[in-house]
């Protein structure tokens, strides 16, 4: 048969849309399922997500209390946003900075971007340990920035010695305590030491203490780094409301530090606009010290459970501070993975350069992770 030009269009035409009715209808289909698994209070679609770091209880009461009680119709007015400075004042307030000493954006993620263009460049690498968190390799990746990579030690800690001796002449030093995948800290002295004698030989060089897992940490084992913040101008703090605060799909984050630090960041790339919900749960989840405390406590048991688990199974697994463990389990990950999925359990990518030893599991909630380690069992044994 002769297609004609007419004819064929016609044909493309249905198929097209053909397509695009059956794209819709997956979508909607897609749309109406994860909206009913939201109603019934289920977010994974029948799949145990350890994949991703966020809390497995969400907020706490008095922040879903507070996001009830905003939602209104006052969300219509949202350019000049509500709450926003009220909560910028009180971080400023807690912390003893000035409100210029806080730099708010849309999780912490921005911040971290931010930060690679505001102080690296093809002449001034960003220094990294890993595996770490990778939002400021990758980024400094994509914008043809160099990269110098510092593998953990054996403990699977940052290898501090290593950093120091590789940050001379370093745009930017970033350094996740506690770190993501491995859950390991460095407490205050070696932090200390640390900051200055990278400033002391690299004075220009800034340093980003990226604290988003600090709220899961033991005080006695860690402490924020602001005492350094104030007194070095180059270093500052980044922390997340998306991890123990457990308003991670509100997305709100923030920056401490020097105003000039914070301003070059603010100005060499987006922070995003926190909106008015998402400030005022910040707020009230940052009031809330008592649902914090219970976060932190709840964590700590449930990650003492899965960590013993796996040491009686003979795997090793480094004294964790935050919601995930880094573990030792002698194959590669994605094998490690792709049987856990087989089995509704969703665990993390791949962390080069130990992606063929280590994988890292995410802890869910106490009744999630006692389902979860019968499954790692089975797999693992
Ligand atoms: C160490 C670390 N920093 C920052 C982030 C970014 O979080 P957010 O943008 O939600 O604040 C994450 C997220 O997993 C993280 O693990």
């Amino acid at each position: 048969m002769k297609t004609t030009r007419r004819g064929f269009v016609k044909t493309l035409s249905l198929g097209t849309a053909m397509g695009m009715l059956g794209q819709s209808m997956v979508l909607n289909k897609a749309t109406a399922q994860s909206r009913a698994a939201h109603a019934s209070g289920v977010f994974d679609n029948g799949v145990m997500q350890l994949n991703q770091n966020e809390s497995a209880r969400g907020p706490g009461e008095k922040v879903l209390e507070t996001i009830r009680q905003y939602t209104s119709k006052r969300v219509g007015r949202g350019y000049s946003p509500d709450h926003v400075n009220e909560l910028r004042d009180a971080l400023a307030d807690y912390y003893g900075l000035n409100r210029d000493g806080v730099l708010l954006a849309t999780g912490s993620t921005p911040l971290l971007e931010g930060a690679v263009h505001a102080f690296c460049s093809r002449g001034k690498p960003l220094v990294t340990a890993t595996p770490t968190y990778a939002t400021s390799a990758n980024t400094a990746r994509r914008h043809g920035i160099p990269v110098v990579d510092v593998v953990l030690d054996d403990s699977l800690s940052i290898d501090l010695e290593a950093m120091i001796n590789a940050s001379t002449g370093a745009g930017l030093v970033y350094f996740c305590n506690p770190n993501n995948p491995s859950g390991t800290v460095h407490g205050p002295a070696a932090v200390e030491n640390f900051v200055r004698r990278i400033m002391a030989a690299s004075p220009a060089t800034r340093i980003l203490i990226d604290e988003a897992y600090i709220n899961y940490a033991d005080p006695a084992l860690m402490q924020s780094a602001l005492p350094l913040v104030k007194e070095f101008p180059n270093v500052f703090i980044t922390r997340s409301f998306s991890k123990a605060h457990g308003i991670a799909g509100l997305r709100v984050g923030y920056g401490l530090g020097h105003a000039d630090t914070l301003d070059a960041i603010d100005r060499a790339w987006g922070m995003g606009d926190v909106n008015m919900l998402g400030a005022i749960a910040a707020l009230t989840a940052f009031e809330d010290t008592a649902h914090l405390e219970w976060e932190r406590q709840e964590n700590a048991e449930i990650r003492a459970m899965v960590t013993g688990a796996f040491r009686d199974m003979g795997f090793m697994v480094p004294e964790s501070q935050t919601n995930h463990l880094f573990v030792n389990l002698r194959r590669p990950a994605r094998e490690f993975r792709t049987a856990c999925l087989e089995r509704n359990i969703l665990v993390g990518r791949d962390f080069p350069p130990m992606e063929n030893t280590h994988s890292r599991i995410s802890l869910g909630s106490r009744e999630e992770m006692s389902k979860a380690i019968e499954v790692f069992r089975s797999v693992l044994t």
